[in-house]
């Protein structure tokens, strides 16, 4: 499986580990993180829990475009599906997570760290909603939680364009909590988790449904519709197009329907 996890000190730490395509989501890999994610949900050795990518080159650079490429509407359905079980597996668990975010996070790895309750980073990190470049828009999350951390002008503007928003940038905005030196991240990661695995369970879990009250109401009902939008996409040519580029190593130019 290409994810590995560790259970230390009540820390779980979940490792994407698929670095030959610098850790994007297909299908296997999909199944194998939300399997991961339910695992340590369900340990109760473990009270918090840190998600992060192994090496120093990207935490992951989302959906693998090479598989997403031939799919249609109704395998994009089943997809942005898959992609939400993730995130909402990590929004969902009764313990708060972390994203400890080591390179690039890119359309469906930005989705992943902003399915957790913390994001920090490291000097490298990079994140960006590039998928309106591939001619579908974000799937897994990303139009309704970026939107929700960020506010909406800036959301619009980071997936509007696709541009990349870079670990100094992420810190300004909000989108991380803190930027540490890629050797320091996980020892950060873990000081952090320690630092909130000493404080009650109970009442832990009491303070992460109330933070997620504040928003969850409109964010449920938005994942429907994106999640709509998303496989309506892969009826279009400019998804054809946009992911075809992408594979073809040229530039897309979108027919715009
Ligand atoms: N899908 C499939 N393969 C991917 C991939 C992805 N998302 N990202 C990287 N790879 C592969 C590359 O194709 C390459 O494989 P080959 O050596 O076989 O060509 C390998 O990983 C290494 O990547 P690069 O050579 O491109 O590495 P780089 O350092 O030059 O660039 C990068 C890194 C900027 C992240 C670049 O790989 C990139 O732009 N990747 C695509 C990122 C992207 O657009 N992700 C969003 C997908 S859409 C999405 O996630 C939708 C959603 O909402 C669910």
């Amino acid at each position: 499986m290409a994810v590995d996890i560790e259970i230390l000190d009540s820390i779980a730490t979940v490792t994407l580990n698929r670095p030959e395509a610098l850790n994007a989501f297909n299908t296997e890999q999909l199944h194998a993180v939300i399997d991961a994610l339910r695992q340590v949900r369900d340990d109760k050795s473990a009270r918090c829990v840190i998600v992060t990518g192994t090496g120093e080159r990207a935490f992951a650079a989302g959906a693998d475009i090479k598989e997403m490429a031939g799919k249609n509407v109704e395998e994009g359905l089943a997809f942005g599906r898959l992609g939400h079980a993730m995130a909402n597996t990590l929004e969902a668990m009764a313990k708060p997570t972390i994203a400890a975010v080591n390179g690039f996070a890119i359309g469906g790895g930005s989705e992943l760290a902003l399915g957790c309750d913390i994001r920090i980073a490291s000097e490298n990190a990079v994140f960006a909603q590039p998928e309106v470049t591939l001619g579908i828009p974000p799937g897994w999350g990303g139009s309704q939680r970026l939107t929700r951390l960020v506010g909406p002008g800036l959301a619009a503007e980071i997936i509007f364009t696709g541009r990349r928003v870079k670990a100094d940038e992420a810190l300004r905005i909000g989108l991380v909590n803190a930027v540490y030196p890629i050797d320091q991240l996980m020892t950060e990661a873990r000081k952090l988790a320690l630092q909130i695995v000493k404080n009650s369970p109970l009442a832990l879990v009491s303070s992460k449904a109330l933070i997620q009250l504040a928003f969850n109401g409109q964010t449920i009902s938005g994942l429907e519709t994106e999640v709509q939008l998303f496989a309506q996409a892969f009826g279009t040519e400019d998804q054809k197009e946009g992911m075809s580029a992408f594979i073809e190593k040229r530039i897309a130019s979108f027919p715009g329907r």
